[in-house]
C-alpha cells in the first residue's frame, strides 16, 4: 500500500511531466480546427449536415461560395475574399468583421493559435 506522502509524491511528478508535455507541443493547427471548427465545418467542397459551409480550398476562395450552402445575406454582400488577414479578422471578430453574419460563434482559441489555425486551414484542399 502506498503511504500519503508517497501518493502526493507521484502527483507532482505526473503534474510536472504533463505541463512540461504541453510546452513541448502546443496543439496543431489540426488539433485547433478539430477543437473549435470540427463541428460546424467539415472539409472539402461538399455540403453536409453541419451548420457551417464546408472549408477545404479555402485559400482566395470568395465568400458565401459554396453552392447550395445557404448563406446569411451579410456574408452573401460582403465582397469577401479569403486569406489569412481576413480570415483572423472574421475569426477574431465576427461581428465587427461582418456584422449580421449568421456564424454564432465565439472564439475560444488565443490570437496566436487563431493564427496557426489559419495558415493550417488555408493549405487544406
Ligand atoms: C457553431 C457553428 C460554427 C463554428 C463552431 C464555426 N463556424 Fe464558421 N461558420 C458557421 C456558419 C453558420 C457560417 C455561415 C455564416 C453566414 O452565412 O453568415 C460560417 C462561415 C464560416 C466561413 C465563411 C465560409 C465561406 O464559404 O465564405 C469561414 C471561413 C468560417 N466559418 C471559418 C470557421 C473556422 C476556421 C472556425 C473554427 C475556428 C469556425 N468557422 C467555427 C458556423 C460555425
Amino acid at each position: 500500500m502506498m503511504q500519503g506522502g508517497q501518493t502526493r509524491y507521484w502527483l507532482a511528478i505526473t503534474a510536472c511531466l504533463l505541463a512540461a508535455d504541453t510546452r513541448a507541443a502546443p496543439p496543431s493547427g489540426e488539433q485547433l480546427y478539430d477543437i473549435a471548427c470540427l463541428s460546424c465545418h467539415s472539409l472539402g467542397d461538399a455540403v453536409d449536415h453541419r451548420v457551417g459551409p464546408p472549408l477545404g480550398g479555402l485559400l482566395n476562395r470568395k465568400a458565401a461560395a459554396v453552392k447550395d450552402y445557404r448563406y446569411s445575406e451579410a456574408l452573401s454582400a460582403s465582397g469577401w475574399n479569403w486569406t489569412l488577414p481576413t480570415l483572423l479578422a472574421w475569426l477574431l471578430e465576427p461581428n465587427t468583421a461582418i456584422p449580421n453574419n449568421a456564424m454564432n460563434y465565439v472564439n475560444p482559441l488565443t490570437a496566436e493559435e487563431t493564427q496557426r489555425l489559419g495558415e493550417w486551414l488555408l493549405q487544406q484542399p
